[in-house]
């Protein structure tokens, strides 16, 4: 998972533009950045290792053909000869790559023994060398590219610069791409949103989509190189949802967006939610699938389907799909969440799906990304870019439209939209200055903590997961989520004095049994922080929030979303960046 980010134009300051450009990608990988541009007819590069914002006085020349990277590792450590772009020996190609070559060591062997050597341990070098290669013997750079890029197995995105006709070649299959047709030049960048600031006019290549860039024009070719003709995408994002705004991180921001983002969920259409439940009333046999956060909302969506809508619904996470997808069917509907709509074993889930003839269904936010394309329906969730690694609102949308699609399949979809209502509210409760010291407070007694766990049961059982996952991933400190009724068969020997379990009690019917949950875990010396409607003696510390039925599965979970924020002040990590995440996880 890499951040890409190219400009061919008009426009002198391209360098400053890739920086600029790089800085909104940053959260795709973080280990090391790089940027090169085409000076006379050499190519020059600029490579640190770390955040872009941890190197002082960056001065960048002028330039109008420039492309950058960042990276988050596979091949080879964090270290600058790792760090794209990657350069050929007399500075006349560049190469930037996203993804993973998984054939790369033996074409390393044979360019080795045809003279290269390389300064890397990546396999994206192999990619700049392999290309050299063949365009020595070739005046065209495009089918140079598309030579070694027809060699490599594994799912990339690759970009060459060529100094010598001041073009660039991309090619792409599994890795975003999207191009930006500007007033005065062209883009290339990972994430529709990084063109924004100059241009609307996007499109998304498809997977074997070649493309031939200079500073007038953008070509397009299928993968055996006929030219295709292609149609721009005119996105109404406004530049500034990519901004922080007055906020100190974006995952902050994003939380506080969340009222906001229900608001827009309840306003939509009743035809926009029935595009997905008429498919799953259609299908024989529904499965969700999701990694990590949108794992969480999958499971959610099973209790959610069975309780408001009584249907059954399967759910597995992604990495694990492959290895159960034998039973099924052209009759089956697969649902797959995802925010960024790239993750890999997400897309591997939809692929080996549709080799059985499965129809496919997605909720997911970024339009124009592959999940959102290979879809046969595709529910955009309308959080809004969401930048932070450490993912909230998006998470809150797919609940909230999972809300609307079962109630819809019960018939009911307006006592759906009355309980988002409630759940919006009781969020704005939470989202109180007030309300927010007292959380901050809860982080600073928990920071010094090694382990926290999180119970919940039914409902709440993968709301415990997803306050778990966040507090993990924002403050490194270890956190489990568990279903309450799990405890005594081996979890609660973890259990110590003042360790601190987080409860979550909602007014349904698993009420009284989690509360059972709790005072087992009191009466072993544990802490109990209680998020609940209402409190109780049992709790040490109460986190209340307003009932919202079955849809306080949303601010219930936005309390651990602020816990995990908080913690991670308390710990001085950039919660919009953890250390060894990335915001789209595109490789295997
Ligand atoms: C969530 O906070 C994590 N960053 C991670 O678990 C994420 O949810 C997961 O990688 C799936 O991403 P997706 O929703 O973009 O598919």
């Amino acid at each position: 998972m890499c951040g890409i980010f190219g400009y061919i134009g008009k426009k002198e300051n391209a360098p400053d533009m890739v920086l600029e450009g790089l800085k909104t990608l940053e959260y795709r990988g973080y280990d090391s950045w790089g940027i090169a541009w085409i000076k006379e007819n050499k190519i020059e590069v600029v490579k640190n290792t770390g955040k872009i914002a941890d190197a002082k006085g960056i001065q960048l020349p002028p330039a109008n053909s420039a492309f950058g990277h960042t990276r988050w590792a596979t091949h080879g450590g964090v270290t600058l000869a790792n760090a794209h772009p990657h350069l050929s020996r007399d500075c006349t190609l560049a190469l930037i790559h996203n993804g993973i070559i998984e054939n790369y060591s033996e074409i390393k062997k044979e360019l080795i023994e045809k003279g290269h050597t390389f300064l890397s341990e990546t396999d994206s070098e192999v990619a700049l060398h392999l290309t050299e290669e063949y365009y020595k013997n070739s005046d065209s750079l495009l089918e140079a590219l598309h030579k070694s890029f027809s060699r490599f197995e594994g799912l990339n995105a690759i970009i060459v610069m060529d100094a010598k006709t001041k073009k660039f070649a991309a090619v792409k299959n599994g890795s975003p791409l999207v191009v930006g047709k500007g007033k005065d030049g062209n883009y290339l960048a990972s994430d529709a949103h990084a063109v924004l600031p100059y241009t609307q006019d996007v499109y998304f290549m498809e997977d074997e989509d070649y493309i031939l860039v200079d500073d007038k024009s953008v070509s397009v070719y299928d993968g055996s190189l006929s030219k295709k003709s292609i149609q721009y995408t005119q996105l109404d994002w406004k530049p500034d949802l990519v901004s922080k705004g007055m906020y100190p991180h974006f995952m902050i921001k994003e939380i506080h967006d969340q009222v906001d983002v229900l608001e827009r969920i309840i306003q939509k259409k009743d035809s926009e939610i029935h595009v997905l439940s008429e498919e799953i009333k259609k299908s024989f046999g529904t499965y969700f699938v999701g990694c990590g956060t949108a794992a969480y909302a999958a499971l959610a969506g099973t209790y959610l389907f069975s309780k408001i809508a009584k249907y059954h619904v399967n759910f597995t996470v992604g990495s694990e799909f492959g290895f159960l997808a034998d039973f099924l069917t052209d009759k089956s509907l697969v649902v797959a969440l995802s925010q960024s709509g790239e993750t890999v074993d997400v897309i591997e889930s939809v692929k080996k799906a549709k080799e059985k003839k499965a129809r496919i269904a997605s909720l997911v936010n970024v339009l124009g990304s592959t999940l959102n394309r290979e879809s046969d329906v595709s529910i955009l969730l309308s959080a809004g870019i969401e930048k932070a690694v450490v993912s909230t609102k998006a998470f809150t949308a797919k609940l909230a439209h999972l809300i609307l699609i079962a109630y819809d399949l019960s018939g009911n979809i307006e006592v759906g939209r009355k309980y988002l209502r409630l759940a919006r509210d009781s969020t704005k409760e939470i989202l109180t200055t007030k309300n927010l010291k007292i959380i901050s407070r809860l982080a600073k007694t928990l920071s010094a903590k090694e382990h926290i766990y999180v119970i919940g049961r039914g409902l709440s059982y993968p709301i415990a997961l997803e306050t778990a996952l966040k507090i993990k991933e924002a403050s490194y400190i270890h956190a489990e989520g568990f279903a309450a009724g799990e405890l005594k068969h081996g979890v609660i020997a973890l259990i110590e004095k003042d360790t601190p379990c987080i409860s979550f009690v909602p007014l349904d019917e698993t009420h009284g049994s989690n509360l059972a949950g709790a005072m087992e875990l009191k009466a072993r010396g544990g802490k109990i922080i209680g998020i609940s409607p209402q409190k109780h003696d049992i709790f040490d510390i109460h986190l209340p929030y307003t009932d919202a039925s079955v849809a306080s599965v949303i601010p219930s979970v936005i309390i651990g979303q602020l816990l995990g924020y908080y913690l991670a002040l308390e710990k001085n990590v950039d919660p919009d960046m953890p250390r060894n995440l990335a915001k789209s996880v595109t490789v295997k």
